[in-house]
């Protein structure tokens, strides 16, 4: 059998490590080698792309990629992306990148208690692939996307642009996604990157929200919003966050346990365009 290298990206490995990462399906949205760079050159100031991305390697050839992530908030390590070359599929790279890539998540953070890893509901194969690897489905995050108009008639939030020295009580907030969870650092590079608002009830002044807008790069005329919120204020600070949007439409990703919030969206006439099933395992002590 031909011997399969995984080691972390060179810094010359940029566009072979974008190539092959294209060969997959890891996004519903295909990310542009500008957008990929901007995540590249972050990790690589962050110390991430020596630590948690990985590439397998054929005779010096990239076969597979792996881009992996620490959350910390919760203990779990996210093998985030995972692609191996179409020609080189079912010869074990995936396995030995997913291996790897667990290896190289508890070095980085040996408190870990789960691996986590996010599939595409019509990616049949994937499934198969995590569970005999150890991983069983969990929930499952919807991408809802509608019109951005609220049907709000009085907002009871105030809404201001968010800043630094609002990030300890932010952190309070319950998050959309398992991914949408956030650390002081993620949230200071949430805010420093602008589009970042805070709501607050207007009778108490208390923090009920946090939305992050983001134009999607491949729709145009979308916004992505990603929120957290305190319990209790789902549905106003979601609408709240639609009258922010300056787009015509909008969309969410959200996790199944936020009932209430999926079904204010699917009333107001939002459709589920995609969904990912999070596979968790736990880390053997
Ligand atoms: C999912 C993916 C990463 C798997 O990579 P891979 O290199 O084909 O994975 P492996 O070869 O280790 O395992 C695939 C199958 O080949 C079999 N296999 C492993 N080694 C083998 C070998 N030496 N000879 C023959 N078959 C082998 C395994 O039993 C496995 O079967 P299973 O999927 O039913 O469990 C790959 O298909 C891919 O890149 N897909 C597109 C991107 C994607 O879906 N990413 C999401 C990942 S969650």
């Amino acid at each position: 059998m031909t011997e399969t290298i995984v080691r972390p990206p060179t810094l010359e490995e940029r566009s072979s490590f974008y190539e092959v990462y294209g060969t997959g399906i890891p996004n519903v949205d295909t990310l542009t080698f500008d957008a990929f760079s901007r995540w590249w050159n972050r990790s690589k100031v962050q110390g991430d792309l020596p630590s948690l991305w990985r590439v397998a390697v054929v005779k010096d050839k990239i076969v597979g990629v792996a881009i992996n992530a620490v959350l910390d908030s919760l203990g779990w390590g996210a093998i985030w992306e995972l692609v191996v070359d179409k020609d080189w599929r079912n010869k074990g790279i995936g396995t030995t990148l997913l291996q790897e890539s667990e290896q190289a998540l508890l070095k980085r953070n040996p408190n870990l208690t789960h691996f986590v890893i996010g599939v595409k509901i019509r990616n049949a194969r994937a499934i198969s692939f995590v569970e005999r690897l150890g991983y069983g489905i969990q929930s499952l995050v919807l991408r809802l996307d509608g019109e951005a108009t609220s049907t709000l008639k009085e907002l009871d939030l105030e809404v201001n642009i968010a800043r630094l020295d609002d990030i300890p009580t932010l952190l309070h907030l319950n998050p959309d996604t398992y991914w949408g969870h956030r650390d002081h650092k993620m949230l200071e590079y949430s805010i420093r990157g602008g589009n970042c608002y805070v709501m607050r009830e207007k009778s108490s002044h208390m923090v009920v929200g946090f939305v992050r807008l983001e134009y999607d790069q491949e729709q145009q005329d979308s916004t992505v919003i990603s929120f957290s919120y305190r319990d209790g204020y789902g549905v106003e600070v979601v609408d709240a966050a639609l009258n922010e949007v300056t787009t015509k439409n909008a969309i969410f990703w959200v996790q199944d346990r936020h009932e209430d919030i999926l079904d204010h969206f699917y009333a107001e006439g939002f459709q589920r365009v995609e969904a990912e099933l999070l596979a968790r395992k736990r880390v053997r002590s």
